[in-house]
């Protein structure tokens, strides 16, 4: 027994999970998790931080800070829910929150030293819990030449590979990214970020319906697709490759999206817009799925597994492929990446690779992570 605790949020920023997980050389058993949100002050300043803002290092060296120990704040409620001291954990995997995500360098100043930026100060949360913790997972793969992103796809292949299974596992969380497994064939796993995830529909439902997210997809169902707009967003470069690619809020957001209303000149209904938001993670998604090996199998994860109308649209686009959430594989889709970051930490411990060329274009698999001791 090895209890290792992933620490994660992603873009959405809807929470931040925690996941005990016991990891050996041979299982990954998740036990148990809990979600702690950021309070709502502390969530405007993340999104601030997310754009350019006046006061940015001051504002980011707090914020740093403050996710510390809300990530602590989630380790600590684990423990005690499930009567654990700190000597029970080996350490603590943290993705932190990414605040940016300029792999190739920001808008007009791309070169060499593009980067990746997480906060959540590993030193914090080690002092809080009493817990070594690793951290800053994505900038050795910037450093050896990738995106620093998707890392979760070695993990997936630790996961789910299966001998014999072509499978896909799609993770739809503000953005949305693939990993393709043949069989057990480490050389053949792929995958990249296919685009926008939740992130859009969330930032349309909260301006329309002052909602942070789109329960079930409702209200994308009650409106119907706008062919014009749909066509008009897939045309975006983006989706045509099939990585290495990684992409956030600094490319995909409400401004996108805007700039494709106005230049289409007609009034759209707002549900209309939901509906063709929905469509356009689908397709890109199945779209992938369709063209990267004869997949019979796709798993999703991350809060759009439980968006009933986007897997019901997935499930229409691939009529060859059964589509499942992870729970069928045992792995509930909310744990997916927190347990991926319990594995990272377990892997920078034992020497194992985090990332994987082929995925993210890094010239070599390496180690990922920094150690931050508690005592
Ligand atoms: N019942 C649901 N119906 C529709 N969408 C949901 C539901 N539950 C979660 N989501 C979506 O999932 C998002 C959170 O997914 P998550 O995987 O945590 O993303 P991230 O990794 O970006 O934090 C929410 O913002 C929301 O859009
Ligand atoms: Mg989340």
């Amino acid at each position: 027994m090895a209890y290792y605790i992933g620490v994660m949020s992603g873009t959405s920023m809807d929470g931040v999970d925690a996941i005990l997980t016991d990891i050996t050389d041979t299982a990954i058993a998740p036990i148990a998790a809990v979600s702690v949100p950021y309070p709502a002050g502390l969530l405007e300043q993340l999104h601030q931080l997310c754009g350019i803002s006046p006061n940015e290092i001051n504002h980011l060296g707090q914020a740093d800070r403050a996710v510390g120990r809300v990530f602590a704040e989630a380790v600590n409620k684990l423990l005690a829910e499930h009567h654990l001291s700190p000597a029970d954990i080996q350490a603590i995997g943290s993705h932190g929150q990414t605040v940016r995500h300029y792999p190739e360098g920001p808008p007009g100043n791309q070169n060499e030293d593009g980067f990746t930026l997480q906060i959540g100060d590993p030193n914090t949360i080690a002092t809080l819990t009493g817990i070594d913790v690793v951290a800053d997972f994505r900038r050795k793969d910037i450093a050896y030449g990738g995106q620093g992103a998707p890392l979760v796809p070695a993990f997936h292949a630790a996961r789910f590979a299966e001998l014999g299974k072509n499978r896909a596992i799609v993770n739809i969380g503000g953005f949305a990214n693939i990993t393709v497994l043949e069989g057990i064939d480490a050389s053949a796993i792929r995958g990249f970020d296919t685009g926008p995830g939740n992130a859009l529909m969330d930032g349309w439902c909260l301006q329309h319906l002052n909602q942070p997210f789109d329960r079930d997809g409702q209200w994308a169902a009650s409106g119907n697709v706008h062919e014009a707009l749909l066509s008009s967003l897939l045309a975006d470069p983006y989706f045509v490759s099939t990585g290495p690619k990684s992409t956030g809020r600094e490319y995909f957001n409400l401004v996108w999206l805007r700039h494709h209303l106005h230049s289409l000149d007609t009034p759209i209904a707002a549900e209309d817009v939901q509906a063709t938001l929905l469509a356009l993670t689908a397709i890109t998604i199945a779209d992938k799925v369709n063209a990267l090996a004869q997949i019979r199998e796709c798993y999703v994860c991350g809060g759009g597994a439980f968006n009933s109308q986007l897997m019901a649209q997935l499930e229409a686009l691939l009529p060859h492929c059964k589509v499942m959430a992870t729970d069928s594989l045992a792995l509930n889709p909310q744990w997916v990446e927190g347990v991926a970051f319990a594995w990272l930490a377990w892997a920078y411990f034992h020497r194992v690779p985090g990332n994987v060329p082929n995925v993210t274009g890094a010239s070599r698999a390496v180690v990922l992570g920094s150690l931050t001791l508690a005592d």
